[in-house]
This record gives C-alpha cells, sequence and structure tokens, in this order.
C-alpha cells in the first residue's frame, strides 16, 4: 500500500472560521475526515497541519527518511512566494501534488503565482476538498508512482 502524506499549511487550521465564503464550512478535522473516509482504506495516509515554515520543510525531509510514495500539499499563502518550501520539494524527490481548496486564479493577482507548482508534478485549484482526493488518486496512478 502506498504511503502518502497530506500536508496543510497556515491558516488551514482555520477551516470553518476563516472566509467560510471561500474555504466553506466544513473544520480542518473535517477535512481529515473526508480524505480518509474518501481514500483511507486504499491507501496509508498521514496528515501534517503548520502554520510554521520551518516545519513543513522538516515534514517534507521527514518523507523522505520515512519513504513516502506521495506528497500532497496546499502550502497555503506560502505557495506564493516561499522557495524555501519549493527547494524541499526538490530535495526529496517525491512525487508531490499542490492542492488549493479555492480557484487561485480568479482572486488577487498575487495567487496566481505559486513558486512552488514548479516542484510538483500538478497543481488542483477550485475543486474544494475533493481536490485532495484527486491529488490522491493522481499520485497513486501507476505512471506516477
Ligand atoms: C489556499 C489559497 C492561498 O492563496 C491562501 O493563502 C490559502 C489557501 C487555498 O487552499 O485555496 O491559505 O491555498
Amino acid at each position: 500500500m502506498k504511503k502518502i502524506m497530506v500536508v496543510n499549511g497556515p491558516n488551514l487550521n482555520m477551516l470553518g472560521i476563516r472566509e467560510k465564503n471561500i474555504y466553506g464550512d466544513k473544520t480542518y478535522d473535517g477535512l481529515v475526515e473526508f480524505i480518509k473516509q474518501k481514500r483511507g482504506e486504499a491507501v496509508e495516509l498521514s496528515f501534517f497541519q503548520s502554520n510554521c515554515e520551518g516545519a513543513i520543510i522538516d515534514c517534507l525531509h521527514e518523507c523522505y527518511f520515512e519513504k513516502y510514495d506521495g506528497v500532497v500539499i496546499n502550502p497555503g499563502a506560502y505557495t506564493h512566494y516561499s522557495y524555501a518550501i519549493m527547494d524541499a520539494i526538490k530535495a526529496i524527490s517525491i512525487p508531490t501534488v499542490e492542492v488549493h481548496i479555492s480557484d487561485v486564479d480568479s482572486r488577487e493577482a498575487f495567487r496566481k503565482i505559486s513558486v512552488t507548482a514548479p516542484a510538483c508534478i500538478a497543481q488542483i485549484k477550485g475543486k474544494g476538498f475533493d481536490g485532495y482526493v484527486e491529488a490522491i488518486d493522481l499520485l497513486t496512478e501507476e505512471k506516477n508512482g
């Protein structure tokens, strides 16, 4: 069974509280439950959330040493400027899919830029929580494995 890490960055612990018109009314725990329900039997899932750049980087490094097969990451606002997280994704050489709950292309101009996406095999945006499930499916396709 493939080992997949699902990483959520800053402010995603505030799901269900923050800007509900954009991110919906489901909580972070609700997101974790949703993903487990959808793919928990097909893959070995781990979850990590942090508001700190360094902690996210440490988690990505750990994925390398713990031999994860894939990473799903929503880097939150770090998407738009964290070259350190981009470097970490490149450093671990594990297929990684970037997910955004909202459609970052139809919002403020700064959100259209992702510095982390070029290090990923795909970017999924604007599909709500379903985007995470789609990302897992991409990572478990044979050709990405
Ligand atoms: C987000 C989009 C980012 O621009 C924003 O900073 C977030 C969440 C999303 O999931 O839509 O925190 O990554």
